[in-house]
């Protein structure tokens, strides 16, 4: 009698950061692409805990100031990979003009604490979202489209599990970086909310690291803020801007990811 042993078939994990949805959007694909594949937010800390092994482990995340978004690099220096080591590791930054540091930061974080090395690892320009700099540009369907273009090439990729050289970080990208980045957490100080604030508690729901608590049906904030924008590019009033700045900017959000669609992923 012969005992039939089946191959176990290892889940995929993808591990996703957004602020305006883009990212999002890129961990779906990717996890429609692979079957089996948890799509889990960085924003939450208790996310950290792997409790089974991977076939592959994936970081969609936006390029923040040439490099990582700070609720990135303290979730990829504290998540606990041990019995992870020998899953496929790919890492996609998203970002609107120039990625900077966006790959090689997260390889090299992830050797320096975890003695692991990205396998694969590309940028991908979107859509440049960083309304509190700069008006944003009114061609999302032109940007869009050429986005999805290139999403299709790295899709391949990751299902072949291709591997790629990453370069290492330019030092110069680091002090610019460090510069903003330190100051993100009380640039909420500066949010404003104005009186066409309903208290429809959306910016509440889409913020990634519950940076908002709604108190007498006006966001609160508590100074741990990622500048992700998700609140004021998904409030439907424009009712929350950056000091003085954002009031005649437009607003953009990735037209395939409604405030619902966020919120639910990052609570899940
Ligand atoms: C705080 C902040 C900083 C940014 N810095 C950069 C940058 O250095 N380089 C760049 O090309 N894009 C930068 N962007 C644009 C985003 O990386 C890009 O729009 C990204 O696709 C947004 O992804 P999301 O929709 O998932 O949040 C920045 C955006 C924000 C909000
Ligand atoms: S999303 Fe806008 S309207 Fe709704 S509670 Fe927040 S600030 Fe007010
Ligand atoms: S408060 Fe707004 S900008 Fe700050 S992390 Fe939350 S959603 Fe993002």
């Amino acid at each position: 009698m012969y005992i039939q042993y089946k191959e176990i078939e290892l889940e995929n994990i993808v591990f996703y950061f957004s602020g305006t949805g883009n990212c999002l959007k890129v961990a779906k694909i990717i996890a429609k692409e692979l079957d089996n594949t948890e799509i889990v937010s960085m924003g939450k800390p208790e996310n950290r805990i792997l409790t089974k092994q991977y076939n592959s482990i994936g970081f969609v995340y936006p390029v923040y100031f040439w490099g990582l978004p700070n609720a990135v690099k303290n979730f990829v220096e504290k998540i606990n990979l041990t019995d992870n080591g020998s899953a496929y590791f790919y890492g996609i930054a998203t970002f609107g003009g120039w990625a900077g540091n966006g790959i090689p930061q997260l390889n090299e974080l992830l050797i320096y604490k975890h003695n692991i090395k990205l396998n694969y690892g590309k940028t991908l320009k979107m859509f440049a979202n960083y309304v509190v700099v700069y008006n944003m540009s009114d061609k999302v369907n032109e940007i869009t489209k050429k986005s999805n273009k290139n999403i299709i090439h790295i899709l391949n990729d990751i299902k072949n599990k291709k591997s790629n050289d990453i370069k290492k970080s330019k030092k110069l990208f680091y002090k610019i970086y460090n510069k903003n980045i330190t100051k993100f957490k009380d640039m909420d100080k500066d949010y404003i909310v104005n009186d066409n604030c309903t208290g429809c508690e959306i910016c509440a729901m889409v913020c990634p690291v519950k940076n908002i608590e709604i108190k007498n049906k006006r966001p609160n904030f508590k100074h741990t803020c990622e500048q992700c924008v998700a609140c004021i590019q998904y409030c439907p009033q424009k009712a929350i801007n950056y000091k003085n700045v954002t009031q005649s900017r437009r607003r953009y959000t990735n037209p395939e990811i409604n405030y619902k669609e966020l919120s639910e992923y990052n609570n899940k």
